[in-house]
C-alpha cells in the first residue's frame, strides 16, 4: 500500500493484520492486493481540485462523468471544485472501443444536455488502450464545446494502443487489472474505498473489461 496507514472507519489506524484483512471483501479470496490507500487517494484528489479550480478560475466548469467506473472519483472531485459546476453522466461500451477501428463509439446512456458553449472536463476512471477516452472526445468535440478537457484518476500508460492528451492524471499504475474506488471486476468491489490489484491467478480477465 502506498502512502500513509490504512484507517479503520472511525479513522483509527488499523493494526497491519487488519488492514491486511480489510483488503478481503466479504465472501472474496486473498486474491486483492493493494495498490493506492484511501487517503493517498483523497490527498491526490484535493490536488487536483485545486489544479483544476484555479486553471477554471471564473468559469462555469460542465464535468462529463463516463459511467459506471468514474462515479466514485466524480463525486469527491465535484466536492474539490471550488468553482460553479455542471454534472451530467455518460455510458459507452468499452468493449465496442476497443473492437472497432472505425471510430464510432456505442453509447449505452447518453448525456442529458447539450455541451454545446460549455468548458468540458470528461471525468474518467483509468485511460488503458486510450481508444474510450478517444472515441468519446471525439464525440463531444463533434457537439461544438467551448472547450474540452480530460482529467483521469489513473493511468495505465504500458497499455496504450492509441496516443492520447490527457490533461490532468491522478496516479501513473502498472499494468496491472485494479479494483476498488468505482473500479469493477464483473461489477464487484466498486465500493473498495481503496485501489486494489486482482493477483493474475484468480482471474480470467482478458475477455472481460469495466465501465
Ligand atoms: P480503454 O478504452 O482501453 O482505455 O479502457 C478504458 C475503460 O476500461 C475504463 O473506462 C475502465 O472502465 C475499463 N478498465 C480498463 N482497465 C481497467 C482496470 O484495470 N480495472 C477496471 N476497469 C478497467
Ligand atoms: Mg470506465
Amino acid at each position: 500500500m502506498t502512502g500513509s496507514k490504512q484507517r479503520d472507519r472511525q479513522g483509527k489506524p488499523l493494526k497491519p493484520s487488519a488492514a491486511a484483512s480489510a483488503t478481503v471483501p466479504p465472501g472474496g479470496a486473498s486474491r486483492l492486493v493493494p495498490l493506492i490507500a484511501e487517503t493517498t487517494i483523497k490527498q491526490k484528489v484535493e490536488e487536483l481540485g485545486h489544479r483544476i479550480s484555479q486553471d477554471y478560475r471564473g468559469m462555469h466548469l460542465h464535468l462529463v462523468s463516463l459511467l459506471k467506473g468514474a462515479w466514485v472519483f466524480t463525486a469527491d472531485l465535484a466536492r474539490q471544485l471550488q468553482l460553479e459546476t455542471s454534472v451530467d453522466f455518460m455510458e459507452v461500451s468499452s468493449y465496442a472501443a476497443a473492437a472497432r477501428s472505425s471510430g464510432r463509439i456505442d453509447i449505452v446512456q447518453d448525456l442529458q444536455a447539450s455541451v454545446r458553449g460549455l468548458h468540458v472536463l470528461v471525468v474518467e476512471d483509468i485511460c488503458d488502450t486510450g481508444l474510450t477516452l478517444n472515441r468519446v472526445c471525439r464525440e463531444l468535440r463533434r457537439r461544438e464545446p467551448e472547450s474540452l478537457k480530460v482529467v483521469s484518476l489513473l493511468d495505465k500508460p504500458a497499455r496504450r494502443v492509441e496516443p492520447i492528451s490527457l490533461d490532468y492524471v491522478g496516479f501513473d499504475i502498472p499494468d496491472k487489472f485494479v479494483v476498488g474506488y468505482g473500479l469493477d471486476y464483473r461489477q464487484k468491489f466498486r465500493n473498495l474505498p481503496w485501489i486494489s490489484a486482482i493477483a493474475p491467478h484468480a482471474t480470467d480477465l482478458p475477455d472481460r473489461k469495466g465501465t
